[in-house]
């Protein structure tokens, strides 16, 4: 199994990182995760100009522009003979005698390594549990930061409560999943918060936004509140990973149920014609 190691496709076991590292002492860095079926990657450029502009977001420089960001990305893909999974690459700020203060100029670490993975069809079919909690989270959720500390302590929370995902609001404002974005279907019109700071605007929820404009479907990228998610008729979150996932209940500060709708199933068919 090799891993990328700046420019270099190396063995997993012969890739050292600094104890220095920012991206190991602070959680100073970015990261994507890009799907691979049947040896093929979903959205790869976009997922690469969206790490081009957390990197901007964060001040930091890039040791490579967007086509050979891709270019080491799918040799990794190639290289480990992946077929189905995942493709995980960071890039942390580099090694400097720890300091909370950086540097503009500092020689930034790019790092990737790939994980077999199918995608979890049951739960497409079937949907999930979520429970439902507070965003803890800082105020720049749009950057795809190292730092997931609000993300997986509500993770955390949502599996002790034999849940698949986290949802969180703000002071009574839903925005996202611990790890996916969250939308809701009211009178046949798809809502989901719009892309500003307080959420990642996902490549997936892009996507499913687009076909929602193709297949006629009114949405609203606008704010809901915990009191919408109680009255929907449909709910689901969408990632990378997760594709368009139904969700049939609702725990936590939050006790509802769901059915499945049609809205949710023309655009989670609608995504999987996209991807194969
Ligand atoms: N997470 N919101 C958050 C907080 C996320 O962590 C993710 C993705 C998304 C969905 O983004 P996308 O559609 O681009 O995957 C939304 C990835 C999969 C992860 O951290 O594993």
């Amino acid at each position: 199994e090799f891993v990328l190691y700046h420019d270099q496709y190396v063995r997993k076991e012969d890739a050292a990182i600094d104890m220095e590292d920012r991206g190991y002492n602070f959680g100073d860095g970015i990261y994507e995760v890009v799907f691979v079926y049947s040896g093929k990657s979903f959205a790869m450029n976009e997922h690469f100009e969206r790490f081009i502009s957390s990197a901007a977001k964060l001040e930091m420089q890039l040791p490579f522009d967007a086509p050979r960001f891709v270019e080491l990305t799918e040799g990794l893909i190639e290289k480990n003979s992946l077929r189905d999974g995942m493709v995980y690459v960071q890039m942390t700020r580099g090694a400097s005698p720890r300091n909370h203060l950086y540097e503009r100029d500092m020689k930034c670490l790019v790092t990737g390594f790939t994980r077999e993975m199918k995608p979890p069809e049951q739960l497409h079919q079937d949907g999930i549990r979520v429970y439902l909690t507070d965003d803890i989270r800082w105020l720049r959720c749009d950057i795809k930061s190292l730092n997931l500390l609000g993300n997986t302590m509500a993770k955390r929370q949502a599996a002790d409560h034999n849940c698949q995902e986290a949802i969180l609001h703000r002071d009574g404002t839903c925005t996202e999943g611990s790890s996916s974005n969250l939308y809701i279907v009211k009178d046949s019109v798809l809502q989901t918060h719009p892309a500003n700071n307080l959420i990642l605007n996902g490549i997936t929820r892009q996507a499913i936004l687009k076909i929602a404009h193709e297949k006629g479907i009114e949405v609203k990228e606008e704010p809901f509140t915990v009191k919408d998610l109680a009255a929907a008729d449909e709910v689901f979150i969408s990632s990378t990973t997760m594709e368009v996932t139904p969700v049939i209940q609702a725990a936590g500060q939050l006790d509802a149920e769901y059915q499945i709708g049609s809205i949710t199933r023309s655009l989670q068919n609608g995504l999987k014609k996209k991807i194969y």
